[in-house]
């Protein structure tokens, strides 16, 4: 959700920027700007749009020189998407430039203040105010030599007035060849170059340049030049400074040979299951094995409960989850929206194991459960994707998905690791209790089957199309399940509404009944998902009520399965498994579907309207 990237070094800074615009599109694409310093002249674009639509022709119309520059791609949070509201917002004197991801809070109070000392805006940002108060910060240190210290030093004053959330880029023509850098709840790392560093808010945008990297702190002020880099936390005054590699090459965020980004990642799952299954498997002993739960065996054995807290996607995964863990481990679950998590009260007790679950790592609603749960003295693990992000560093322990970047807002293979993830947790928490090897084994087996699974799904991609196509001017759909094909349902209804915009509604098969069979007429396709497991028999009840009131069933079957094919519509057929891994293997076509259809409708699969990969406000 927003985007930053900032370069100073030898080097012209524009294409660089512009460079790692592109890569944070997916984090918002409202709009976007750029600041570049050429010695002491500020050149500053901005335009509302798509980066290549934007700003892109902006600076080929226009374009500005310079070797150091920051740079913004918005998500609109204050402030309605326009060339004014984008960043970089400048202060009163316009010697100051500012890009800024998060939320200032009291900014309105802020801008009262301003406005009677005679400031005036030119946005209705949080931002600008944010500037602004940089700015009069800085007209403090006037007289002072080291502009670069007055720099730094404005900016901390400046933060310590703010209540809100923050990572942020700052330059001076005051200061030529100084960036200051701050993050308080919004993540950003520093680049190390050689001759040149960089500022980001995701490792993407810079992994094409470096891969040293410095994940900073909640308080960290970071002051930067070509040559170094110093951090001081403003809650500390010391810092402590942790060199990382980053694991991931720059070609896993590019679309290849794929037209869209969605569509590589679902490619990817057979590859990408492998990696979440990959060294975590103990035949011998008939369970899983993980690095990084830091539980020890009586800890775990101690947990008697379990709360898994998540959001949107990963919300799903954790109803899964809740299925995967009562049926394996018999250990009672509560799935909670991780915002609910936060502001209701939740008893919690001592004997609980809090869970939470982040492909992004960053998701503000996500990091809030984790830290509410730690601040009631819980332990806290995280399944996260993406390496060193803020909920991975503050967990006190958990699993990796090993997905790789997801670029697609629409989450695809994070969805099916952390499915891979969860089981093997089952698996490893059953094992310590009543879990039978042989039922162990069956699962894990069945686990290792998934990637070659996977890709014969791939395989039927072509015919997922001409499906889709067939539904295309639906305005309604639902999708239906029971038992772990209920969840499953809700997250292919997800899919559908988020990059096609039609509208879809998750269900339960069962629930149906009681209500919303109401809306069901000739014009509302229904996906079953109703694989061969043991709540075939009833799902097919409720397949029979659907078809009795004329609404078209779409069936999402196993291999066999001779009876499906007389009741349904459609039928894409899901290849044998274990029941605990059919939503695997059912969220594949289904998100080929969504792919599909979105794609007749001419939607922008990778930039859908009004989303932003990891939405980092709450
Ligand atoms: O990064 P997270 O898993 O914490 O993100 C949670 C949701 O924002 C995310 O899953 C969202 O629902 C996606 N757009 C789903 O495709």
């Amino acid at each position: 959700m927003c985007g930053i990237i900032g370069y100073v070094g030898g080097k012209q800074a524009a294409p660089i920027l512009l460079d790692g615009l592109r890569r944070l599109e997916y984090r918002g694409y409202d709009s976007a700007g750029v600041a570049v310093l050429d010695r002491a002249e500020l050149g500053v674009r901005k335009k509302t749009g798509k980066i290549d639509e934007g700003i892109a022709r902006e600076l080929a119309a226009d374009p500005v020189q310079g070797t150091m520059g920051i740079a913004h791609t918005r998500w609109a949070t204050h402030g309605a998407p326009s060339d004014e509201n984008s960043h970089p917002h400048l202060d009163a004197s316009g010697r100051i430039a500012v890009v800024h991801n998060g939320v200032i809070e009291n900014y309105e109070q802020m801008r009262e203040r301003l406005l009677a000392a005679g400031h005036t805006f030119q946005s209705s940002t949080d931002t600008e105010v944010l500037a602004h108060l940089i700015g009069e910060h800085y007209e403090k240190y006037q007289d002072e030599p080291d502009r670069a210290g007055a720099l730094t030093r404005a900016v901390s004053g400046a933060l310590r007035e703010v209540i809100g959330t923050y990572g942020l880029a700052v330059v001076s023509t005051e200061a030529p060849g100084v960036m200051v850098g701050a993050r308080r709840g919004s993540p950003l790392i520093v680049g190390i170059g050689h001759d040149e560093n960089f500022l980001t808010s995701d490792a993407n945008a810079i992994v094409a340049h470096t891969r040293e990297v410095v994940f900073l702190n909640d308080y960290d002020v970071v002051t930067m030049t070509a040559e170094r880099f110093d951090v001081v936390n403003l809650g500390t005054d010391t810092a402590t400074v942790q060199i990382s590699k980053l694991e991931f090459d720059a070609e896993d965020s590019q679309r290849g040979e794929f037209e869209h980004f969605m569509l590589k990642e679902i490619h990817e799952q057979p590859r990408t299951v492998e990696n979440a299954l990959r060294g975590r498997i103990d035949q011998e002993g008939a369970t899983a094995r993980f690095g990084g739960l830091n539980m020890t065996p009586a800890e775990l054995r101690g947990v008697q409960r379990i709360i898994i807290a998540a959001s949107g996607t990963s919300w799903h995964a954790a109803l899964i989850g809740e299925y995967l863990i009562e049926g394996l481990a018999h250990v009672p679950v509560e799935v909670e929206f991780a915002h609910e998590f936060c502001y209701r009260m939740t008893p919690v007790r001592r004997d609980t194991l809090v869970l939470v679950i982040s492909q992004s790592g960053e998701t503000a609603d996500t990091l809030m459960a984790l830290r509410e749960a730690q601040r009631r003295g819980h332990k806290a693990l995280a399944i996260v994707n993406v390496v060193g992000s803020t909920i991975a560093r503050e967990a006190d322990g958990g699993i990796y998905m090993h997905a790789g970047p997801e670029i697609g807002v629409a989450s695809t293979k994070a969805f099916t690791a952390t499915l891979v993830a969860l089981t093997l947790l089952a698996i490893h928490l059953g094992r310590m209790r009543m879990l039978s090897a042989g039922r162990a084994l069956e699962v894990l087996r069945a686990l290792e089957a998934l990637p070659a699974q996977i890709e014969s799904l791939l395989g039927q991609s072509d015919a997922i199309r001409e499906l889709a196509l067939k539904y295309a001017s639906a305005d309604d759909f639902f999708f239906l399940g029971r038992g772990y094909s209920y969840p499953t349902a809700l997250e292919g209804a997800l899919k559908l509404k988020e990059i096609s915009y039609i509208h879809a509604e998750g269900y339960s098969a069962a629930e149906m009944k009681h209500g919303p069979i109401a809306l069901i007429e000739e014009t509302t396709p229904c996906v079953f998902v109703i694989p061969q497991d043991s709540m075939y028999d009833k799902t097919m009840a409720n397949l029979e009520m659907i078809r009795a009131r004329k609404g078209p069933v779409i069936a999402l079957a196993t291999e066999g399965d001779d009876l499906i094919g007389k009741v349904a519509d459609d039928v894409i057929f899901l290849p044998r498994s274990q029941e605990e891994l059919y939503p695997i293997l059912a969220s594949v076509p289904a998100q080929l579907f969504a792919y599909h259809l979105a794609v007749a409708r001419g939607c922008d699969v990778d930039k859908p309207r009004n989303l932003a990969k990891s939405v980092t406000v709450l």
